[in-house]
């Protein structure tokens, strides 16, 4: 007989073996590949980190520099998505936006679906590259091209000879038509540490999502698409918008007490606040708040950070927070700097999904290469009806 417990939420549920990234959420400890998150947002880039979650090993300076050159010549998108783009309402959510691109990216690209050419297609490490080159190539070039349709500006051509969040910073940039424009280079290490930052986080709703989605074979576009829309949502990465909305909302410290006793009366949730896993302190959230500082330094301050920094204070000494394990997550400050370079509030989750690219794609690789990857089929307990008839339309009440 066999024995099954219910968890709807997957609280106690162990999914899958995985090498990725390891979290402590009693500790607040999070590494990558067994190396530190503050180790690595301290003197990595993006790219290489990128590396390192994919394949598993830092690179040697050949190997990141081919790996820099591949990504970087996939910063193009596929000239069919403009069409995709130029059809977006103007108040379009650029996460819809980036999911629906996601999935249309796969019709442009047939030799990467397994249902015309088979799963094995993916058995093949150097056809997976090729994909992983092109999805975080023209991944910031897309979310790029979403943002100026919204704005009403045209679209641009990436430059491959910057570094790739640097191209990023350049494709968003409004005035941009010099091709020798760079952005500040702190305003770029700080976006590289929030990027290192974002870039894995083991079993979290969007990475569960890609497994799952990657289960039943689907190619990795949809795939990837499926998991920006978990990412969308407002408990997941959607939270940095959600954040400073509800700073917004606040609007000034005197009114925090007020908003405080709502939280505790269930009314309203503290967002950027909790965590599945952590009960301590988020370690992402420290450096995020200390980059915070520095992207100020250079920009000016975002009076938000203010009302945030009181509200984190008064919620740390709080019974309500203290008993529950309530810390600020890594999404309550970021959204902070995004305001901070001008980025609008419902672009922020756009940045969070750019980075998590690469530890969605690496749970895809490593799931192609576990040998229990079966279809992901979890069971239910029915509590319907028992068996009855089909009544007729005429007998009914
Ligand atoms: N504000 C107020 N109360 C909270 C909050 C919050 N943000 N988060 C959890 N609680 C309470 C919750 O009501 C519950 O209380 P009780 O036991 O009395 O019913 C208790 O704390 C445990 O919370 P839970 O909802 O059972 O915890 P969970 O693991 O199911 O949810 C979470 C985790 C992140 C969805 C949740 O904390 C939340 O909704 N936070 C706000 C949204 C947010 O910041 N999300 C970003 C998460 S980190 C980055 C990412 O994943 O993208």
């Amino acid at each position: 007989e066999v024995t099954r417990s219910y968890d709807p939420a997957y609280m106690n549920t162990v999914a899958c073996i995985s090498k990725i990234s390891y979290i402590d959420g009693d500790k607040g400890i999070l590494e990558y590949r067994g190396i530190p998150i503050a180790q690595l947002a301290e003197k990595s880039s993006f790219l290489e980190t990128a590396f390192l979650v994919i394949f598993g090993e830092l690179p040697n300076p050949k190997q990141l520099k081919t790996f820099t050159k591949k990504v970087m010549t996939h910063s193009s998108y596929h000239d069919g998505l403009e069409k995709f783009i130029s059809a977006f309402r103007h108040d379009s959510h650029p996460m819809g936006m980036m999911s629906t691109l996601m999935a249309a990216m796969s019709t442009f690209y047939p030799e990467a679906n397994p249902a015309y050419v088979g799963a094995n297609i993916y058995k093949d490490k150097k056809e997976r590259n090729k994909h992983i080159y092109r999805i975080l190539g023209s991944a910031p070039a897309i979310a790029a091209a979403c943002y100026r349709h919204k704005l009403g500006l045209p679209l641009n051509k990436p430059n491959e000879n910057l570094g790739y969040v640097e191209n990023f910073l350049f494709m968003m940039d409004k005035h941009v038509t010099d091709t020798d424009y760079k952005p500040h280079p702190s305003i770029t290490k700080a976006l590289e540490i929030l990027f290192i930052l974002h870039a894995e986080h083991e079993l979290n709703c969007s990475t569960a999502a890609i497994r799952h989605m990657s289960s039943s074979q689907s190619d990795i576009y949809t795939s990837l698409a499926g998991a920006i829309t978990a990412l969308y949502g407002p408990r997941h990465g959607g939270a940095n918008e959600a954040v400073l909305r509800m700073l917004e909302q606040i609007g000034s410290k005197d009114k925090i007490p007020q908003f405080i006793q709502d939280v505790k009366d269930r009314k309203k949730l503290l967002m950027g606040f909790g965590h599945r896993v952590y009960k301590n302190y988020d370690p992402r959230a420290v450096i995020v708040k200390r980059t915070a500082e520095e992207v100020f330094s250079i920009v000016g301050k975002e009076p938000m950070i203010e009302i945030a920094m009181e509200l984190e204070r008064i919620a740390l000494s709080d019974e309500y927070f203290i008993k529950r394990k309530l810390y600020p997550n890594v999404d309550f400050y970021s959204g902070v700097i995004y305001k901070a370079l001008g980025i609008p509030t419902e672009f922020f989750t756009v940045l969070f999904t750019l980075p998590r690219i690469a530890g969605w794609l690496a749970h895809w690789y490593e799931f192609l290469d576990d040998p229990v990857n079966n279809i992901v089929r979890p069971r239910q307990i029915y509590k319907g009806y028992t068996k009855r008839d089909y009544v007729p339309m005429d007998q009914r009440k």
